[in-house]
């Protein structure tokens, strides 16, 4: 499906789905030269020297999982790995390259991964937050960015993007993909793919990237990270796996496997993901890791009786690469001799290792990626630091806006910023930041107030409230942050999370305002002040009390290095927000898992009276959520014509042209994500009331009217249907072009599909 404005229509259109499937990425094209290489290589090297590729250790620099690997020199010297994590600098990974290169009796260079998810010194907002821009064009810079410094410091390989689709606040790995939409996630994993590869794995300032976690991790029951995944293989192809499938449309090199079980069968033994579906159905060429020691858990999962058999398992089902659990490296050589597995199998994943090192000219010149004065003249570049800034301002999203409290008056000479976030360097790059520098780099909400403040203006802090969940009733602060705000004519509350209660492991039962925030921010309300909430977190978080007492609320994300300058510019009207909402925010936990597309049910609500029994709904909340997907405010006001459609059906290998006509309606110039929806209205299967299906951002200057169009064809209407095959169905569709999710955001045309 296509979304392009008219004006640029004969330009090229937005991003695709459909139309930027399987071409071949450069890195695959066979080589013969690299087949000779590789086949004189393999043929030299012994079994243990053949499963020392297929390991992967982490250094001791930094950990990010629960073991750690003595010696893991000793394990290079030996030539027992092949790859290591958490090492970076162009003087660190040269020295532990020539122990490989140098100490080893086939020189194998090592390969060196890092979990670049957000930037990698220059620190970009959160990947939910970037998602937040709905700018692919962004978001792929960002991604760019990251490569160039990364790459400078020895890096090759990032494990990023996370492309799990998440539904549920709860779970806190939700901050590091792209939300809840499979639409707007495809087409961000293909941008964060293009923006870490480029064109050519074999230029020094890309890397290779990664698609993770394979499969369904964002459906963990009860959004308790690592916990069981339940779903029917029509909500995995349908919703979970797109966005993979759209990484190995975009050339992905390499695929990490989920921690959680699908079908009963933990992730790293799926045979059916990592064979049938990855390989045979999708053709994906790369090389596939697991994630930290997931073929130990293996054990506890109750799939294998021991160790060797869960590598075994592993093997089997398509792993090529073990991370951190060094399980190929302790039993493989026995599985082999004892013929459990075939010289065949480790023949081919160690292939597949070695041509990506020799993609990434590493047999060439093993130290291509260290050099130390490429890296001091690339990190933190004035330019990447304005890129981050750029980005992370189109990733905030305005909420609420109460009679134009924000942008703030130009009288308001004392303002008040109140609360945890307001001067925490720490928590504004957010969890997974990489090499990013937590104490000293990155500008604080007060830093950037004040740096923006002009002459006369005062900006003061004070902490105020704790978001920790111990101080839960303490008041300490709170005199000190009341007088504060007495004193001032505005009240910047920043206020959220703290940075590690999202990422890894880190759920919650609760999506309130941890410590004792809700009972200050009250307090601030009753002030009588002007409030605006600045909401700094990685999920989206129930604050339905916010919603309706304070004046004005931008959620921020964790915005990144840049962040406090990027807040400043929108809540001093410099920049003019955009941002939309990638997920669904719930008014309670209790409405979790919510998502804009769900099914209608046989008793929808719209079918009962006001409060009705026996229809789909709560006693005590309503259905609808405190924020759709899609929604977002901006300083200006947009209007939109109904739709229109260039015909009333199509058949197959046609296609229907969809438009409305955007005005900007008030006297600022700003930017507006258009959106396209349809709803297959009868299928062999239930469908959902509403899927995304195209998205254009659009810039308008005040009174400006633009006719914005999208092209669907049956093709992008097509789904899992009944027998499982994925195609689309004749029938009757309903369309809505409008500013966010949800029927009532406008009124739909009907179009159908023929047979
Ligand atoms: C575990 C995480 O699940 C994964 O996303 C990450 O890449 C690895 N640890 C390596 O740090």
């Amino acid at each position: 499906m296509s979304g392009a404005s008219e004006r640029e229509a004969n330009a090229g259109s937005s991003p695709t789905l459909a139309s930027s499937q399987s071409a071949e990425p450069a890195w695959a094209r066979r080589d013969a030269e690299m087949d000779r290489f590789l086949d004189e290589l393999i043929a030299k090297m012994t079994l243990q020297e053949k499963v020392g590729q297929l390991t992967l250790l982490t250094s001791d620099w930094e950990s990010t999982g629960p073991t750690m690997r003595e010696g893991y020199k000793q394990d290079i010297a030996a030539g027992r790995v092949g790859a290591i994590f958490n090492a970076y600098t162009a003087e660190y990974t040269r020295d532990l390259q020539a122990m490989a290169v140098e100490g080893t009796r086939l020189g194998i260079p090592l390969l060196f991964g890092y979990d670049v998810i957000h930037g990698h010194r220059t620190i970009f907002p959160i990947s939910l937050g970037e998602a937040a821009s709905w700018d692919l064009d962004a978001i792929e810079e960002s991604a760019r960015i990251s490569a160039v410094e990364a790459s400078a410091e020895g890096i090759h390989w990032t494990f990023s993007p996370m492309v799990d689709v998440s539904r549920d606040a709860r779970w806190g790995r939700g901050s590091e993909g792209a939300g809840e939409d499979v639409f707007l996630g495809s087409l961000i994993a293909k941008a964060r793919v293009r923006g870490y590869q480029g064109d050519d794995l074999g230029a020094i300032d890309t890397v290779l990237a990664t698609a993770k976690h394979f499969a369904a991790y964002g459906a963990a029951q009860a959004g308790r990270d690592y916990h069981t995944v339940d779903i029917s293989e029509r909500t995995l192809r349908d919703t979970y796996l797109p966005p993979f499938k759209a990484a190995v449309d975009e050339g992905v090199a390499t695929f990490m496997t989920a921690f959680n079980e699908y079908d009963g069968v933990p992730a790293s033994g799926s045979r059916f993901l990592l064979t049938d579906v990855l390989r045979d159905e999708w053709g994906f060429d790369g090389f596939v890791v697991t994630d930290y020691t997931s073929i130990n858990e293996m054990v506890p999962h109750g799939y294998a009786r021991n160790l060797a058999q869960a590598g075994e398992q592993a093997l089997h089902a398509g792993v090529d690469m073990d991370m951190q659990g060094a399980v190929f490296m302790e039993n493989m050589v026995n599985s082999v001799e004892q013929g459990r597995v075939s010289q065949a199998g480790i023949d081919r994943a160690v292939r597949r290792v070695l041509e990506m090192k020799y993609r990434l000219g590493l047999f060439e010149d093993p130290y291509r990626y260290a050099d130390a004065e490429r890296q001091q003249a690339t990190l933190y570049k004035p330019e990447f630091l304005d890129a981050a800034r750029d980005v992370a301002r189109k990733s905030m999203v305005l909420l609420k806006n109460e009679g134009g409290t924000l942008p703030l008056a130009a009288d308001a000479n004392r303002i008040a910023v109140i609360g945890p976030l307001g001067d925490s360097k720490p928590d504004m790059i957010g969890s997974w930041a990489a090499a990013g520098d937590r104490q000293t780099r990155p500008v604080t909400v007060l830093e950037g107030l004040r740096a923006r403040a002009g002459d006369g203006v005062r900006v003061d802090y004070a902490k105020g409230a704790s978001y920790e969940f111990a101080d839960e009733g303490k008041t300490d602060g709170f005199a000190e942050a009341l007088a504060l705000a007495e004193e001032s004519d505005v009240i910047v509350a920043a206020m959220g999370e703290k940075w590690d209660m999202t990422g890894e492991a880190a759920s919650r039962t609760s999506l309130d305002l941890p410590g004792n925030q809700q009972a200050l921010l009250e307090q601030l309300v009753a002030t009588g002040k002007p409030v605006v909430l600045v909401m700094m977190s990685g999920r989206p978080n129930s604050i339905t009390w916010a919603d309706e007492h304070v004046d004005a609320i931008l959620h921020a994300w964790y915005p990144g290095t840049q962040g406090g300058h990027a807040v400043a510019d929108v809540l001093f009207g410099d920049y003019n927000p955009s941002g939309k909402l990638p997920v669904t925010f719930p008014r309670n936990v209790g409405q979790v898992p919510i998502h804009y597309d769900m099914k209608n049910t046989g008793r929808p609500i719209e079918l009962g009276a006001p409060g009705a029994k026996y229809v789909s709904r709560y006693l005590n909340t309503p259905n609808d959520p405190l924020y759709r997907f899609g929604y977002g405010l901006s300083y200006t006001s947009f209007g939109y014509s109904p739709a229109t459609l260039s015909a009333a059906s199509m058949g197959p290998g046609g296609s229907i042209t969809a438009r409305a006509t955007v005005t900007n309606t008030g006297d600022r110039a700003g930017e507006e994500v258009v959106q396209l929806y349809v709803r297959d209205l009868v299928g062999s299967v239930t469908r959902p009331v509403q899927e995304l299906k195209g998205f254009e951002k659009v810039m308008l200057q005040p009174g400006e009217a633009r006719t914005v169009s999208f092209t669907l064809r049956p093709e992008d209407l097509a789904f899992t249907r009944a027998d499982i095959t994925h195609g689309w169905e004749p029938g009757e569709f309903q369309l809505w072009i409008a500013p966010s999710s949800g029927a009532a955001a406008s009124t739909p045309v009907t179009f159908s599909i023929t047979e």
